[in-house]
Formats: C-alpha cells, structure tokens, sequence
C-alpha cells in the first residue's frame, strides 16, 4: 500500500492535470477510501469539521428555498432576517465610500471614524465611555464571537451560558475545543437567567457567562438588577447585544453600565436590515485588544472597507429609519402574540424584544424537529424547532415576526388548520 501511494504521488507530481484526475481515482480504487459528494476524501476530514452541528434554521430556509424554487408559495417566519431593504442613507454612504476609493484593506481593528461612531452611539445611549482603541471592526457579529472566546478559552476552560440560547454559542465553543456549560432558563420565569443559577455552575475553569438581551430565540430582555447581579458574581461577562434598538417595552442595558469586566458584541445585521453586508464589532478590556486583533489579521485582514463607511452612516443617520421598522415590528408583534395564543401555542411571558416568539407545542408535540418539517412540508410555513436553541427548547417552536402582517395571517392561519387536524 505504501509502495502504491508513493508511486501515485510521484506521479501526481510530475504529471498533468488529466495525470492527476487518472491517479487520483487510481489512489480511491486501491485505498478503499470513500470519496465525499464535493470530491474529497472522508477519512481526511477532521473531527472538528464532522462535529459541528448544523445550524437547523438555516437547513429549514434551504429546504423552504427548494420548494419554492419548484414554484410552491412558501411563507417565511423561520429566519432571522428583517423583510425591510437596508435604509437608503446608508446604501447612499457606501456608494460614495466606494466612489471616493474606499476600496482597499482597512487598519485591523477598522476604520477609526467607525470606531469613534461607536464610542458615541455607546456614550449617547448608555452614558458609557469607551475609546477606539477597545474596539475591533469585524465582518458581522460572527467573527467578533470567534475572536473573543478564541481570545478568552484555552481548551477545555468553559463558558456559561442559558438554555435556550441562540444556536451557534455552544457551536463556536466547542469548535475552539471549549465547553459550554449550560443554565436552564424557564418560561414562566419570562426565560430570564437567574444568578443564583449561574453561580451554582461557577468552576475553576469558568472563563466567562454569556448573555444575550433581547434575546433570541426568547425575545425576552433581562432586568437591569439581574445584569447587576450577574456582573457581580465577578466572571466576566460576554453581551451580545445585537438586538439593541429592536426593544418595544421598557429599555436595553448595556452590560457596560455594570462593569468593565465584560466584552461586548454587536452588530449592523437585525437593527438597520443589514445582514447581507456583514458587519459587526466588539468592545474589550484594552489587554486583550492586542491578542485579537492578531488572530483578525490572520484570519480576516479587516472588515470590508466601504461597508465600515456605511456603519457610520448608520450609527449617525438612519434613527428615524430604525424607529420606523421598530414601529412596524412592534404591530406585529402583538398580532403574532395574539394569533399564537388562540391557536393554543401559549404564551406566558410576552416578548418585548428582537423579532422571535417561542411558542409553546408542548400539547400537540414533543418532537419540534419534525414539526418544524412536517409544517413546512404540509403547509408550507417555515418555523423554527426550538431544539435549535438547546434541549430546554424542546417542546418549542419560534416564530419570527420579521415578515408582514398579511402574510402572517396567512401563515398563522394555515399552522392553524395543521394543529386542529392533528
Ligand atoms: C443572538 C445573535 N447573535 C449573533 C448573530 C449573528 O449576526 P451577524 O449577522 O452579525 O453575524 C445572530 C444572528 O441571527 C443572533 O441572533
């Protein structure tokens, strides 16, 4: 065997390209080694790549996107996208951005006026100072995820966080080989954390809690006493903070009001409908802005030139455009609250944030993986299983409200008739 495989790959390496299509298909036949779909080898594939579990909503909306490319009307309240076009204010400040060359790589940590919008937009808004130099720019709030538990973990050191949860949080820790230690949250208590919990699961090996207000997939905000609180237990905390500006009660909290031991995660994605333009940011205690922006230079270089100058536009000129959305997303809300509760799906904490409803199936269903399916299939509604969100979501389904009334009703209406005749 491993005359052969020197044998092929001396020739792989003098040969052509038509050599080397013959011999590596030579290689397969004598190795028995099973050639993946997409052309490469499956035992080459590593454990960090085979572990990753799918991120089940994107899997939903790409079967959603099957049906209705073979002409069937599909109604989306599965994904996570605001249904309104990015404000004009900030397409018009990219395409100066790119008429006036903006056009090359930018400094690693971003474009310092972006980074000065920044520190405004968290003074403005929360009372709270942070310099450009605590900021990195990255391409969505994705990146700064990985660059803060790539910065924090070393493997095996583990990071709290609640049950539900948004999905790709546990994904990204044990991807960096860290654990996700979690903490069940409940619906009747509004599924906010409490502290008590999270301290009883404090280990030597804690590097961090994260959380997430408004969150998602809950849509509940945390109380300013119980970020307090949490900010006290002395582990730093992790914000992700991407649905601020999407609050229809009461106010979001910066987890900087309470402490400077926290990092924080943000995003232009859900408030200013930009998730196609793939830009984000975090905020850190200053010692570890240096180690981060290390692994951004290695890993992304810098975030999008012109995207960073339409992030200014947006942090200084599109309030009235995010108050306008938020207006809208608020009527839908209530409607969708209202429709959930006379199809039986309850709801015993109302959402007052970002634009998901976790609907409770528990009656009908324990299974929230095929229903999500067999709803989309039967019906043509795409919704999201809350298993998703973790094991305490199963029994859930979540509803985003980020689509219109009328094609809500028309959707609710039709999860309706799928209930009843279960
Ligand atoms: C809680 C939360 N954090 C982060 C993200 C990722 O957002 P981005 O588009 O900025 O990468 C999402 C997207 O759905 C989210 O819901």
């Amino acid at each position: 065997m491993t005359f052969f495989r020197t044998f092929c790959i001396n020739a792989l390496l003098t040969g052509g390209i038509e050599d080397v299509t013959f011999n590596l298909d030579f290689l397969d036949a004598i190795t028995n080694r099973i050639k993946t779909k997409d052309g490469g080898w499956s035992d080459m594939i590593t454990d960090r790549a085979k572990d990753i579990p799918p991120f089940i909503v994107m899997d939903v909306l790409e079967k959603a996107q099957e049906m209705e490319r073979k002409g069937q009307r599909i109604i989306h309240l599965e994904v996570g996208e605001p249904d309104f076009d990015t404000p004009s204010c900030i397409k018009d400040a990219c395409l100066k951005a790119m008429k006036d060359g903006k056009t090359h790589y930018t400094h690693s940590l971003g474009v310092m006026e972006l980074r000065e919008a920044i520190c405004e937009h968290y003074f403005n808004k929360y009372g709270v100072t942070v310099a450009p130099d605590q900021i990195i720019v990255t391409s969505g709030t994705s990146p700064a995820m990985l660059l803060i538990f790539a910065a924090i973990m070393n493997g095996g050191d583990e990071i709290i966080i609640s049950d539900p949860h948004y999905a790709c949080y546990p994904n990204f820790i044990r991807f960096l080989d860290g654990v996700a230690v979690r903490v069940n949250v409940y619906e009747e208590e509004g599924f906010q954390y409490t502290p008590e919990a999270i301290q009883s699961k404090i280990t030597k090996r804690t590097r961090g809690v994260m959380i997430n207000s408004p969150s998602n997939p809950t849509g509940n905000l945390l109380s300013p006493e119980r970020m307090a609180a949490i900010a006290a237990l002395g582990v730093p905390v992790i914000s992700d903070e991407i649905y601020h500006g999407l609050v229809y009660e009461g106010k979001e909290h910066s987890i900087l009001e309470f402490t400077d031991n926290a990092f924080v995660i943000n995003g232009f994605s859900k408030t200013y409908a930009m998730t196609g333009w793939r830009l984000g940011y975090l905020i850190a205690p200053r010692e570890y802005i240096r180690p981060m922006q290390k692994i951004q230079q290695n890993l992304f270089i810098s975030a999008n030139a012109f995207v960073q100058w339409a992030g200014i536009a947006a942090l200084r000129e599109a309030a009235a455009d995010v108050e306008r959305m938020k207006k809208i997303y608020d009527e839908r809300r209530r409607f969708m609250i209202k429709r959930l509760r006379e199809i039986g799906l309850g709801i015993r904490v109302e959402p007052t944030g970002a634009f998901y409803i976790l609907g409770n199936i528990k009656s009908f269903s324990a299974d929230s993986y095929k229903t999500a399916f067999d709803i989309l299939t039967a019906t043509g509604v795409g919704v999201t299983p809350g298993i998703d969100f973790g094991t305490n979501c199963e029994g859930y389904l979540r509803f985003s409200y980020a689509n219109s009334i009328e094609n809500m009703a028309e959707g609710l209406d039709k999860i309706e008739q799928y209930f009843r005749h279960l």
